[in-house]
């Protein structure tokens, strides 16, 4: 059987409504029916535009981040019930700027990922050392902290609904790409690690993500690693015309 990957576009803090609903129609009709599963998380304020926009596409909506309560006294928080309603099927957790610009801890994200799961969302769970830790030999530990700590109390019924994203903090917005090679020692560990909680079929099974300065020209030596089954774009998400042909990166 043929592989189906799973490429996402995290546009992060662009693009007004107007914007965001242009780009979702451009990259419908780009697109078209395409083989991967492809999702795109526009900001909060286009959500509700970019779903209209995108209805009746293969397009899944995500939304770039949740707040870790139903409903309540939460200033400036957005739940997942607000998330559904709008059509979010998809989101992501645990981005390094969450973690490095908001501090967000491990068991934020955790109590983040435990309530998307419980409300139908799908978590892409973010991972993802720094140059520092990386240069120390710390990548394993804290990769698998990260990984360990997000999962916590997972099912492994839910496992499924779950998406792993290796996004080293360095490779992001850098231009600095890991290597395919690099990319997939990381990801083979992070199966390791998946496998000693939840056993070898499961972790086999599980879509693990590459993220950081994916581009048209990087995303198919990447994608024919055998641990990196889809993408997560950040800059290259923004225009069609760049983040089509990764989403195509087979033709
Ligand atoms: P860039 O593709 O801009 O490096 O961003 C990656 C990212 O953070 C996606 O979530």
């Amino acid at each position: 059987m043929m592989r189906k990957y799973y490429i996402a576009g995290n546009w992060k803090m662009h693009k007004t409504v107007s914007e965001s609903v242009a780009l979702a129609k451009e990259l419908a009709k780009e697109l078209g029916p395409c083989g991967e599963r492809v999702m795109v998380a526009p900001a909060f304020t286009a959500l509700s535009a970019v779903a209209e926009a995108l209805k009746g596409t293969n397009i899944v909506l995500g939304a770039q981040n949740m707040g870790p309560d139903l409903q309540g006294a939460h200033t400036g928080e957005v739940s997942p019930l607000m998330l559904k309603d709008l059509g979010v099927v998809a989101v992501i957790l645990g981005h390094s700027e969450r973690r490095h610009s908001y501090l967000e801890t491990d068991a934020l994200i955790n109590k983040k990922v435990l309530l998307a799961l419980a409300q139908g969302l799908e978590p892409i769970l973010c991972v993802g050392e720094t140059l520092e830790e990386r240069e120390a030999g710390k990548l394993e530990a804290v990769v698998g902290t990260q990984v360990r700590e997000g999962l916590k109390g997972v099912a492994a019924s839910d496992l499924a609904r779950v998406t792993i994203a290796y996004e080293p903090v360095w490779a992001i917005g850098t231009g600095k790409t890991a290597t395919p090679e690099d990319a997939d020692a990381v990801h083979a560990y992070i199966r390791v690690v998946l496998e000693s909680l939840y056993g070898k079929p499961a972790a086999k099974a599980m879509c693990i993500q590459y993220g950081g300065s994916v581009k048209p020209d990087n995303a198919a030596e990447l994608m024919a690693k055998p641990n990196i089954d889809g993408a997560l774009v950040g800059g290259a998400a923004l225009k069609a015309e760049t983040f089509g042909p990764i989403v195509k990166f087979r033709s």
